[in-house]
C-alpha cells in the first residue's frame, strides 16, 4: 500500500487527541492487538492522554500488547529509556496487563543479544519467523522523525537502512543524542504494520522534513509500511505547501 497521507493539525495538543483517536480506532477489534510505540517527545502528549479519562476507558486494555519500535540501551529505570517513559507516562497507570508490555530487554550484556532476544519474542507473538505482508504484525507503529532525518534508530547512512532479513538490530553508535548504544527494529519489522503514524511537531523540524518529502536519501524517506503510511504534523512544522 504505502501512499502516503499528510494531516496537518493545528498544535501538540491537537495532535496528541488525533492520536488517540486513531489508535482507538486501529485495535478496535475483537482480537488481540499489536502497538509499537517510539521515543523521542512528539508521543509524549498522546501517552498522558492514554493514562486519563475519557482516552484510558477507549482502550481495550485486556487484549492491546505494546512494543517498542527502538530504545536506548540503558535499564528501564534510566530517565533516557523510552519504554521507561512511556511506562511511567501512561502504561503504569493503566490496567494494561504486566504481560502485555513487551520492553526490549535492555539488561543484557550486549545490544546485539538484547535484539535477538527481542527478535524472538516478535516471533513468538507473531507466530512466524517469516513476516507475511498480507498478515501485519502490528495494527499501529507510531514513529516520530530525528532532526538528521532519521527514524526509530535508524541514522542516515547506517548499514541498518539495508537490512532486509533481521528482525532488530543492535547499533552501537547513536547517530543523535543521547548519544548511548541502541536496539531498533528493521525497516520490515516496522512496515509490517496496518498503519504507520509518524508525529512531528515543532518549526524545528520543518526543513527537515521538507527534505524527507522531497525524497531526499534519508531514513524518513526510505522508511515505508505495508499498510497505510500517515504523517500527523503541527501546523509549525508543516513545510510551505503542506496544509
Ligand atoms: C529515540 C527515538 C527517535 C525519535 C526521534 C524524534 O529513541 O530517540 O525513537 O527516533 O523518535 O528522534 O524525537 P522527538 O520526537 O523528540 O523529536
Amino acid at each position: 500500500m504505502d501512499s502516503r497521507q499528510i494531516i496537518v493539525v493545528e498544535h501538540p495538543a491537537a495532535m496528541a487527541a488525533a492520536a488517540a483517536q486513531r489508535l482507538v480506532d486501529r485495535i478496535a477489534h475483537d482480537s488481540r492487538c499489536a502497538v509499537c510505540l517510539t521515543g523521542g517527545s512528539s508521543p509524549e502528549g498522546l501517552y498522558r492522554l492514554l493514562a486519563d479519562e475519557p482516552w484510558r476507558g477507549r482502550v481495550p486494555w485486556d487484549r492491546v500488547h505494546w512494543f517498542m519500535g527502538d530504545d536506548r540501551f540503558v535499564p528501564l529505570t534510566d530517565p533516557r529509556s523510552n519504554m521507561g517513559i512511556a511506562q511511567r507516562l501512561f502504561l503504569d497507570r493503566s490496567p494494561a496487563p504486566r504481560g502485555n508490555v513487551h520492553p526490549i530487554p535492555t539488561d543484557t550484556n550486549y545490544p546485539e543479544g538484547a535484539a535477538n532476544l527481542y527478535a524472538d519474542e516478535l516471533q513468538g507473538f507473531y507466530g512466524a519467523e517469516k513476516l507475511d505482508p498480507a498478515r501485519p504484525l502490528f495494527d499501529l507503529v507510531l514513529m516520530g522523525l530525528g532532526p538528521d532525518g532519521h527514524v526509530a534508530s535508524i541514522y542516515p547512512g547506517s548499514r541498518a537502512l539495508d537490512e532486509k532479513q533481521r528482525w532488530v538490530l543492535g547499533v552501537a553508535k547513536a547517530g543523535w543524542e543521547p548519544f548511548v548504544p541502541r536496539v531498533t527494529l528493521t525497516f520490515p519489522t516496522l512496515a509490517s504494520t496496518r498503519e504507520m503514524l509518524f508525529l512531528v511537531d515543532g518549526a524545528g523540524k520543518r526543513d527537515i522534513l521538507r527534505r524527507v518529502f522531497a525524497g531526499g536519501d534519508l531514513p524518513g524517506s526510505r522508511v515505508y509500511s505495508d499498510g497505510a503510511l500517515v504523517w500527523m504534523l503541527d501546523r509549525a512544522a508543516a513545510p510551505e505547501g503542506v496544509s
